[in-house]
């Protein structure tokens, strides 16, 4: 393998910028955020001090799953503009010093792509139907459906077409699960990732990575109903055990098979400069996700460690330590995320500012590449809203049992003073809460210990810091429970204090660089952390 340059590997180390393209900015007042609203907001962006920007789909769509249902995943769907304005934020991303970053969907097409409404047309057994996963139905009279998977979003996988055949869709109905045991699938989507290479985007953040090939398919799964809840990454109803049983071999995820498609489409970005792709895949055990980052497949995979981790030292430890050591036995960087669109907000899961700037800043200190979700960098808690103005599948099809993902898909408030908070003139396609005012961007701009700001020079000295920007080693120290330290070469120490308590302890630094709030102490080697505080030392 050629060896690769600090500029050609931007992406080992990068802090990319997740935009929820329909609740960033609305430039044309119908409510919903468009891409000429992000190119108004690319100012704002460059000056957080990310890298690289992902937008959540923006393809043309049903939108009967915030746009992962995509009809045509080579045009722009009206709601958020044409195709020139997508070639124009390309243009103006990279203008302002920003990669750009697309969202790739190759589990499922919307019922509505022309595929899907032909296999509807043609027959049983006939080369359309083939390019999804259509089978007939058990019982006498076909009428129950071939297994007994579970879908994602509630009730069962399959849904029945007039003729009586079974169509597969592991998320809502209208996703149909396409088969990627089909030449015309592994086509499709080559052209479509050159379609996007060629108009200058930077890479690609795959959906469901690790769900396009399916074993088994006529075959009961031995638990489904537990199976689902052991696939719910913010729910405890399932015991550790029972999850690292269910997902150590589920028949439509992790499959072997799918080495072999990123192996395929490696190829392709290798033809590219400098381009990169991060894989969303919820595998167990964690070994199971270096295997997506081998150097002939994917740059970069999610953990979902840190979307569901408690404010606990130990555990924090013990999760950065595994995710790295198992990364690193393949020479990839690891990727932490705190948030994004399917998960609580930080700070609604934590339910404390101090614990969630704690947090945020020991994870910018880890080794490796940082994601951010709109709205995060002002410490914004999810929404609330009645069951009627939810608009997530996953709220509709449980009426309300489960309340879904709507809560951090609230439109950012921009401004605390103009008409629905800056975001549109419109009304926002989700309400916004009374509170939101007080974290408007204009308003933490001018506040110098606003959470804005922290995240701004926390990222600020994550760049210019030579220990931090890297993806090199870290070393976890033996400390007091409760109290999580490492350092970092060369020459930084982080320690967080984890406790209700304030704690004292011998620390070898020379001065405080940053800290996540108020009240740290350090003279003579000895550092006074305040519960709930990280802190960022020179040594
Ligand atoms: C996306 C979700 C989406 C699902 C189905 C997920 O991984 O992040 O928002 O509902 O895939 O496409």
């Amino acid at each position: 393998m050629p060896s690769l340059t600090k500029h050609d590997a931007w992406w080992r180390d990068a802090v990319i910028y997740q935009v929820y393209p329909r609740s960033f900015r609305d430039s044309n007042g119908d409510g919903e955020g468009d891409l000429r609203g992000i190119i108004e907001g690319l100012p704002y962006l460059a000056s957080l001090g990310i890298d690289a920007i992902w937008l959540s789909p923006i393809y043309r769509s049903p939108n009967n799953d915030g746009f992962y249902d995509v009809a045509d995943p080579r045009d722009i769907d009206p709601l958020f503009g044409t195709l020139a304005d997508a070639e124009l934020l390309i243009k103006e991303a990279h203008e302002c010093g920003l990669k750009i970053i697309f969202d790739i969907i190759p589990n499922h097409f919307s019922s509505d792509h022309i595929w899907f409404q032909a296999a509807l047309r043609a027959a049983p057994g006939s080369a359309e139907r083939a390019r999804f996963h259509f089978y007939d139905g058990r019982g006498e009279h076909g009428e129950l459906p071939p297994n007994n998977w579970n879908s994602l979003f509630t009730g069962s996988a399959w849904t029945q077409v007039p003729d009586g055949q079974w169509y597969l869709h592991l998320f809502d109905p209208s996703q149909p699960d396409l088969n990627w045991d089909n030449a015309d699938v592994h086509e499709d989507f080559e052209t479509t990732i050159r379609f996007w290479l060629d108009r200058g985007v930077d890479g690609f953040r795959i959906d469901v990575s690790h769900g396009l090939v399916k074993e088994e398919i006529l075959v009961d799964h031995r638990d489904p109903d537990l199976l689902t809840q052991a696939l719910r990454i913010d729910t405890n109803d399932v015991t550790a055990e029972q999850r690292a049983d269910l997902l150590s071999d589920m028949p439509f995820f992790d499959r072997d098979g799918v080495h072999d498609i990123y192996r395929a489409w490696r190829k392709i970005f290798n033809e590219y400069k400098n381009r990169m792709t991060v894989g969303e895949a919820f595998v167990y055990p964690t070994s199971r996700l270096a295997n997506y980052v081998r150097h002939d497949e994917l740059h970069q995979i999610f953990n979902f460690d840190f979307l569901l981790i408690d404010w606990d030292a130990e555990k924090i430890k013990e999760a950065a330590t595994r995710v790295i050591s198992e990364l690193a036995t393949v020479g990839a960087p690891a990727t932490w995320a705190l948030n994004n669109h399917d998960s609580p907000r930080l700070l609604s899961r934590l339910g404390s500012v101090d614990k969630a700037r704690a947090l945020a800043l020991l994870t910018a200190a880890l080794p490796g590449s940082l994601y951010i979700y709109q709205g995060e960098e002002l410490g914004l808690p999810d929404g609330e809203m009645p069951l009627s103005a939810r608009r997530d599948p996953i709220a509709i099809r449980s009426q309300g049992a489960d309340l879904g993902r709507d809560g951090c898909r609230v439109p950012l408030p921009w401004s605390a003073h103009q008409v629905n908070f800056g975001f549109s003139l419109g009304a926002p396609w989700l309400p916004q809460m009374h509170s939101y005012g007080e974290y408007a961007i204009e308003r933490q701009v001018k506040e110098p210990h606003s959470f804005l700001n922290f995240y701004k020079k926390t990222l600020e000295l994550r760049k210019r810091h030579p220990a931090l920007g890297g993806d090199g080693s870290i070393t976890f120290l033996d400390t007091k429970p409760g109290v999580l330290a490492f350092t970092r070469v060369p020459g930084l120490v982080v320690v967080a204090n984890t406790h209700d308590e304030r704690v004292v302890m011998d620390v070898e630094a020379t001065s405080v660089l940053h800290t996540s709030g108020p009240g740290v102490g350090f003279a003579s080697e000895v550092l006074t952390l305040p519960p709930h505080t990280t802190v960022w030392l020179q040594r």
